[in-house]
């Protein structure tokens, strides 16, 4: 082995291998990136091209080889669950060289694209969660059993994981091919770890979390980790996550009608009652009436109002707590900023955290696209290409695609015993 990270995850003191510890020159190779992308909920055009331009990063270290690339879009039943050939174009401009599109993604249209690629030659397959297994979580023997993976693995030489982003979940492409290929991690996955780690190590407290977006399943289970392993002594609460609490303490009546939505409050009643000290509401919101934002006091919101942002006073106060803190990581946006005229709780918030003087970790495409947009990117101490990943990472759960990396370098060095 010639390169590695030793200790560079707080689960675990083993190493990973890079795409310098394997011979990849001329051999066909599945990289697994995570080039989910924001979508307009009208258009279906991708919003941004963050997660496209770290993995043009990899594909370019990877040019004497056969680029196989495998990502998804969205979930099931959302808007965002589109087809790939766009992202197809997007790195093909990126890369400024041609990326082939095939709309399969284990079928014989799939199966005879790889096949008939050259050296230098990049390819991307259509969404995985276009595959009913992509869905599901495996254990990794399990994942390498799947279809997905015993149908396409006998077609690579090696598998380079890369999907820093999807790294929370045992999907069959996260850490099936692992069990079965010698197995890497891409330029994503070392610049991720590596700058986490440095960050660890100096960041000091009051930790503050800012946790918004819409995903409340992975902000929900995190949280709790997040306050007991001492990575959260104050959660300000936005988005949909901040309405879950806000209904588990009856100042939102009206239900939000989001899956396990009971279960959730259910949890956020027992966090309560555990950290009564722990977390902050929105204590104003913006709605829009007539077309226009309107700040409201919660006591004040109507049952059929839905809440697009936070108000200028939750802003107040949350910024006061932000520009006291030691370090401050945000996960997903605290307002629906894409929408003309809910920006004002993003841009806020963001701007308070870069003119701290805390250490400061955004995380998420859209908080990315949010920094961009607002002209600040530069002002935040790292800005992730991970979302519900990141804040697992940062509450020191081991993650799949990360136990994976480990287990196919012990796996490899072995077999060079
Ligand atoms: C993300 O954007 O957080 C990753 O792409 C994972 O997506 P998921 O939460 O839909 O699994």
């Amino acid at each position: 082995m010639t390169s590695s990270f030793e200790n560079i995850s707080p689960s675990s003191d083993s190493s990973l291998l890079t795409i310098e510890d394997l011979d990849l020159s001329g051999k066909t190779v599945v990289l697994r990136v995570d080039i989910n992308t924001p979508i307009d909920p009208k258009t279906l055009k991708l919003l941004e091209l963050n997660r496209i331009m770290e993995a043009a990063v990899t594909i370019k270290d990877l040019s004497n080889s056969k680029v196989v690339v495998m990502s998804h879009q969205g979930r099931v039943g959302r808007y965002d669950y589109i087809p790939l050939e766009q992202h197809a174009e997007a790195l093909s401009k990126v890369l400024g060289k041609e990326v082939k599109f095939v709309d399969d993604v284990f079928g014989p249209a799939a199966r005879e694209a790889i096949s008939s690629l050259q050296d230098n030659q990049v390819l991307l397959l259509d969404n995985l969660r276009f595959t009913a297994e992509e869905n599901v979580e495996y254990t990794p023997e399990a994942a390498a059993n799947t279809y997905l993976v015993r149908k396409l693995a006998p077609l690579f030489d090696a598998c380079v994981l890369d999907a820093f982003p999807t790294a929370h979940r045992s999907s069959p492409s996260i850490v099936g091919f692992a069990e079965v290929l010698p197995t890497c991690g891409g330029r994503l996955i070392v610049k991720e770890l590596k700058t986490l780690n440095r960050i660890l190590k100096v960041a000091k407290g009051p930790y503050v979390a800012v946790l918004g977006g819409a995903k409340v399943s992975d902000r929900i289970e995190a949280v709790e980790t997040l306050i007991s392993n001492k990575r959260a002594d104050k959660v300000l609460l936005c988005g949909l996550l901040a309405n879950v609490f806000l209904r588990a303490v009856g100042k939102l009546r009206m239900p939000l009608g989001i899956d396990k939505e009971e279960q959730y409050v259910k949890k956020a009643h027992t966090l309560l009652d555990e950290y009564p000290d722990v977390f902050e509401f929105p204590s104003d919101v913006a709605v829009e009436r007539s077309g226009e934002r309107v700040e409201v006091r919660l006591e004040d919101l109507r049952e059929d109002e839905a809440v697009y942002d936070i108000g200028h006073k939750t802003v107040e106060n949350y910024s006061k707590i932000i520009r006291g803190a030691g370090t401050v990581f945000m996960s997903g946006p605290p307002g629906f900023f894409e929408k003309e005229g809910f920006g004002y709780g993003t841009e806020s918030l963001l701007r308070s955290m870069a003119s701290s003087f805390a250490t400061t970790i955004v995380s998420g495409g859209h908080l990315s696209a949010a920094l961009q947009k607002f002209g600040i990117k530069e002002w935040i101490d790292h800005v992730s290409t991970a979302g519900g990943a990141l804040v697992l990472y940062l509450a020191g759960k081991r993650l799949p695609l990360i136990e994976a990396l480990y287990k196919a370098a012990r796996r490899w060095q072995a077999s060079s015993r």
